[in-house]
C-alpha cells in the first residue's frame, strides 16, 4: 500500500486559507487538515492524518452523527457550535469554534469525504464588527458629505447678505452692525467646519514610497513641540517593515490626529509627568479588512495610559461631529479613518480606563 502524500495536490488550495479547515471519512478520520488548523493545534501534520476528528471536540457524538448524516447524503450541510480541545493542551480550555460540514465528494478508494470548517468565535465576531464599522463608516461619509454641499452652498449667500446689510445701515443704525457680525462670525465658523468635513474628499493622492517609522518620528517630534514637558512617547518599532506606498502628508495627518487626542486625554498626567503614549509597529499575516483579504500588512498601535474612551461615545467615535472633549469638533477621528480606507486600511479601538489602543491597519505589497 502506497502511503498518502502529507500535502496532497488537490488540497494545496485549502493551505491557504487562514480558517481550519480538514477533510475526513464519514467515520471521522482525518484525510487532511490545513496549515490554520496544524497551528491552532500545534500538531503536525502527520499527528493529525488518521486522527479521529470528532475527538477533539467537547461532544464528539454530534460531529460523528453530522458527518454521518452528510455522508450519507441526508443533508448537504449542517453547522453547530462546539469547543475545540487542544490535544496535548488538554489543560487548556477548549476553544470555542463554529463548525460547519458539508458534503464534499467520492475519494479514490469510493469512501465519501466531507469537508469540516473549523471558525473561532472570537475571531469571526471580531471580523464581523469589523465589517460593521466600515459598513456604518461608508453610510456615514456618503450623508455628511452631501448635507456638508447642501450646508455651503447658501453659506456664501447669507455672508454676502449680511455684509450688504452692515452697509446699509452703517449711517442710519451702526448699533446693528453688532447682529450682522454676529451673523459674519457664524457663518464663518460653518464654513471651516464644512470645509473640514469636505476636505477629504477633496484632494487627491499623492502617491508615493512611505516609511511607517519616517511617518511616526514625524508626528513624535510634532506632538513632542507641543508638550515638552510631562509627556513621553516611547517607540517600539519593527524595522524589518517594508515601504509601501501612500500619501505621506495623508497618513501624518491620521497619526497625528490619533496622537494629538491621546495627549489632549492625558492633561494630568501630563501634569504629574507620568503620561504615556507608545508608537509600535508590527507585521500582520492573512489579514482581513473589510471583505478583502491581505497576505501581510503593518499594524501600528497607538497606546495611551490615559482615562480611556468614555463609554457613551465608544461605539461612535470614528463618526463625524462625535467628540467627548470640550471644544472638539468630533472630526479628526473620521479624517483618520477615511484616509486609512483610501489606503485600503482600517483603524479600530480597544479602550479601557488606563489602556487605550488605537490599531491602525495597512495593508503591504
Ligand atoms: N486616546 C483617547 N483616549 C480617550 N478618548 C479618546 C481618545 N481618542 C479619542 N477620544 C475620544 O474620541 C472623541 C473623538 O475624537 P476626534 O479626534 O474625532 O474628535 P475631537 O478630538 O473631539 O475633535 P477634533 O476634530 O478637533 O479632533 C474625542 O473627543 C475623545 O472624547
Ligand atoms: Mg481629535
Amino acid at each position: 500500500m502506497t502511503e498518502t502524500p502529507l500535502l496532497p495536490a488537490e488540497f494545496a488550495g485549502l493551505d491557504l486559507l487562514a480558517t481550519m479547515v480538514i477533510v475526513v471519512r464519514a467515520d471521522g478520520e482525518c484525510l487532511f487538515a490545513n496549515t490554520a488548523f496544524e497551528n491552532t493545534m500545534r500538531l503536525s501534520r502527520r499527528t493529525v492524518q488518521k486522527a479521529q476528528l470528532p475527538d477533539w471536540l467537547d461532544e464528539p457524538q454530534r460531529l460523528t452523527e453530522t458527518l454521518a448524516g452528510v455522508a450519507a447524503n441526508q443533508y448537504s450541510s449542517s453547522r453547530f457550535d462546539a469547543l475545540l480541545r487542544r490535544g496535548a493542551w488538554a489543560h487548556e480550555d477548549g476553544l470555542p469554534v463554529h463548525v460547519i460540514v458539508s458534503q464534499m465528494d467520492v475519494g479514490d478508494d469510493g469512501e465519501a469525504r466531507v469537508l469540516v470548517e473549523l471558525i473561532e468565535i472570537s475571531q469571526q465576531a471580531r471580523q464581523d464588527r469589523d465589517e460593521r464599522t466600515l459598513d456604518q463608516v461608508q453610510a456615514t461619509k456618503e450623508l455628511t458629505r452631501n448635507l456638508a454641499h447642501e450646508i455651503k452652498n447658501p453659506l456664501g449667500g447669507i455672508r454676502g447678505a449680511a455684509q450688504l446689510l452692515a452697509m446699509e445701515f452703517q449711517d442710519s443704525n451702526p448699533e446693528l452692525n453688532e447682529y450682522t457680525q454676529v451673523i459674519v462670525h457664524e457663518v464663518d465658523r460653518l464654513q471651516s467646519l464644512v470645509d473640514r468635513l469636505l476636505a477629504p474628499h477633496r484632494k487627491a493622492q499623492v502617491v508615493g514610497d512611505v516609511n511607517i517609522h519616517e511617518i511616526c518620528e514625524r508626528v513624535r517630534s510634532l506632538v513632542l513641540i507641543e508638550y515638552p514637558r510631562g509627556l513621553s512617547i516611547t517607540r517600539d518599532y519593527d524595522t524589518s517593515l517594508p515601504d509601501f506606498r501612500g500619501d505621506r502628508e495623508q497618513l501624518i495627518q491620521m497619526l497625528l490626529n490619533i496622537v494629538q487626542n491621546a495627549a489632549q486625554v492625558l492633561g494630568s498626567r501630563i501634569a504629574t509627568g507620568d503620561a504615556q503614549i507608545v508608537l509600535r509597529t508590527r507585521v500582520a499575516r492573512q489579514v482581513t479588512v473589510g471583505k478583502q483579504r491581505w497576505r501581510l500588512a503593518l499594524e501600528l498601535h497607538v497606546e495611551d495610559n490615559g482615562p480611556g474612551v468614555p463609554a457613551e461615545i465608544r461605539d461612535r467615535i470614528f463618526f463625524p461631529l462625535v467628540s467627548g472633549r470640550e471644544g472638539g469638533s468630533g472630526l479628526g477621528l473620521t479624517l483618520a479613518q477615511t484616509i486609512a480606507q483610501q489606503h485600503q486600511g482600517m483603524i479600530d479601538c480597544e479602550s479601557e480606563p488606563g489602556l487605550t489602543n488605537f490599531r491602525i491597519t495597512l495593508p503591504l505589497p
